[in-house]
Parts: structure tokens; sequence; C-alpha cells
């Protein structure tokens, strides 16, 4: 997915693969971590997970776990068969039937269609990086276009 929507050198993006590996284990292993995996054929083709982060509480959202959306990513090949959406659906699903107030996630400009035709709204989160001389690693795609020519 990172190879699609940024550029990120490859010895980076397989450290941070080990990491998040290790991350999403810890999550799945208290429940709150879920993958939804798309077959054609028996073979994946698109994949989402699903994180379901604690939150602070805060006033008309019930509860302190909020869905946060990660991880889209459909091959190539399949897209624009509706993979993506029907992921997205089904984590929708999976997030209301535990009662999860909202869903959260941070959109790429090959998501933002999808993302938008199933409700989803702009919210105003800024971020600081906070680790001296670090400003935002890897150049992130702007437009699909950009991003396909990329890969
Ligand atoms: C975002 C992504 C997961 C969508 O997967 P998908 O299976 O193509 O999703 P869908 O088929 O449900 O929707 C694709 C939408 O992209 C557009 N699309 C249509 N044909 C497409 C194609 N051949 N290739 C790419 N996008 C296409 C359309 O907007 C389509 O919506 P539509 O229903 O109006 O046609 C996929 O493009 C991807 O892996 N992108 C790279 C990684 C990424 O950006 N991940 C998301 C991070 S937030």
């Amino acid at each position: 997915m990172w190879n699609a929507i940024a550029e990120i050198p490859k010895a980076d993006l397989d450290a941070a693969d080990r990491i998040y590996r290790r991350w999403a284990r810890t999550q799945m292993k208290s429940n709150r971590f879920a993958g939804f995996i798309v077959d054609v054929g028996g073979e994946p083709v698109a994949s989402g997970c699903l994180w379901l982060m604690h939150v602070q509480p805060r006033p008309n959202w019930k509860g302190t776990t909020a869905a946060y959306l990660l991880s889209m990513f459909t091959e190539p090949a399949h897209r624009g068969r509706g993979h993506g959406a029907r992921i997205v659906r089904e984590a929708i699903r999976f997030a209301k039937a535990r009662g999860i107030p909202v869903m959260l996630l941070h959109a790429s400009a090959f998501g933002e269609p999808i993302y938008t035709r199933l409700g989803f709204e702009r919210t105003t989160e800024m971020r600081l990086f906070l680790e001296p001389g670090k400003r935002r690693r890897g150049r992130v795609r702007t437009s699909r276009k950009t991003a396909r020519r990329g890969r």
C-alpha cells in the first residue's frame, strides 16, 4: 500500500513492515484488530484492516473506542470492481455490530472517492512531528495519476 501512495525507500518500508506485523499481532491478541480479505478464484486480491483504538471520552460520542480503517489495498489488476468498497462496507458492519460509534481513516487519493461515497466527511486533524529535524518522511502522492505512474 505504501508503495502505491508515497515515495518511501524500500529499506524503510521493509523495516516498517516488520514493526507493523508485530504491532498488528499484538492488537489481534487483544481483539482490537481485524482483517478483511477478498478472494477471487482462491487468490487474495484485496484487503483492509480495522483497528479498534482507544479514544478519549467526548460529548456526543458513546464509549471510548473508535474504529480506524487502515491498510486498504487492491491488486492493480483487480481495481475498480468494487472490492475496496465492499471491504469498507464490511468493516462498517463489523464496527456497528460491536456498538462502536465512529470510524476514522486517512484517505489516499485512490481511496477518497470510495470513502466519500460511503458517507465519510473531512475533519480538521492537524499534526506536528516532534522529533528534531523531522518533517514528513516520504512524499505522499496527491493524485491517483501520479500514484499510478510511480508504481
Ligand atoms: C484504494 C483502493 C484500495 C480501492 O480499491 P478498489 O478495489 O479499486 O475499490 P473500488 O473498486 O470499490 O472503487 C474504486 C474506485 O476507484 C475508481 N476506479 C475505477 N476504476 C479504477 C481502476 N481501474 N483503477 C483504480 N481505480 C479505479 C473509481 O472511483 C471507483 O469507484 P466507482 O465505484 O465510482 O467506479 C485501491 O485503489 C488501492 O489499493 N490503491 C492503492 C493503495 C491505497 O491508496 N490505499 C488506500 C489508502 S486510504
